[in-house]
């Protein structure tokens, strides 16, 4: 059965989608609430794990293992690694990776989970292609990629820490949930994606700009996300 989990870290990612879902109810886990019902008809857990990758791995968790969810959806803003995109843009995922795992002295590659034979967490085609059409008719006026996200508990903001990103990670875009996320649904065998609009160049223009376009990036993302999940249901 579909049953689409939906996350975002912060209220304001998600309050747009709970006010349009028709809800069944709530239940409280962790210290988050999951909003259980329909969006579009479409079965959705939409819920807010709050902030940085444990909170996120927690709730990936409980919605495998509470509501049995059939895809995972992580919807939110981010700061752009990559010069063509721009303040307002979308990244929709390839895949995600950690930029603050590091086992380098025992030979493993920055980012690599030991043991774990590799570091990049690939989102499931079919929602990266669905995504892509999906903002094409929810905003034609933005500018939408694929591209890779990298995670780490870390509020991006200095000039130095994102050429580091670029060269070490070639990240196109810097958050703090995405990586755990697929790493959740990678280990619970649940296909991802990650949906991020861009509130911010990671740099230090970012501690001003954040706050500026972090609401309208959210309600561009989360426009993407109701339009998407229509074309799951077989
Ligand atoms: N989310 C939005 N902007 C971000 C940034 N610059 N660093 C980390 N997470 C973010």
């Amino acid at each position: 059965m579909i049953k689409i989990g939906i996350i975002g870290a912060m209220e304001l990612e998600v309050e747009a989608l709970q006010k349009e879902m028709a809800l069944e109810g709530v239940i409280k886990k962790a210290g988050m609430d999951f909003f259980e019902g329909a969006l579009d008809g479409v079965p959705v857990v939409i819920v807010r794990c709050g902030i940085g990758k444990v909170n996120a791995a927690l709730c990936v968790q409980i919605l495998a293992d509470e509501f049995r969810v059939s895809h995972v959806v992580n919807t939110g803003v981010a700061g752009s690694l990559n010069a063509q995109l721009d303040i307002g843009d979308i990244l929709i995922s390839r895949d995600a990776l950690y930029h603050d795992m590091d086992a380098a002295v025992f030979g493993y590659q920055p980012g690599e989970v030991p043991q774990m034979g590799f570091r990049e967490f690939k989102a499931d085609e079919k929602m990266m292609n669905l995504a892509k059409e999906a903002c094409e008719k929810a905003n034609p006026d933005i500018h939408v990629m694929y591209g890779r996200v990298v995670s780490g508990d870390q509020f991006i903001s200095s000039k130095e820490i994102k050429e580091r990103l670029i060269s070490e990670f070639h990240g196109d875009c810097a958050e703090m949930e995405g990586a755990a996320i697929a790493h959740g649904a990678y280990l619970n065998g649940l296909p991802f994606v990650i949906i991020r609009a861009i509130s911010d160049k990671a740099d230090d223009s970012a501690e001003m700009d954040y706050p500026t376009f972090e609401g309208a990036a959210a309600k561009h993302s989360a426009a993407l996300v109701k339009e998407m999940i229509k074309g799951i249901l077989p």
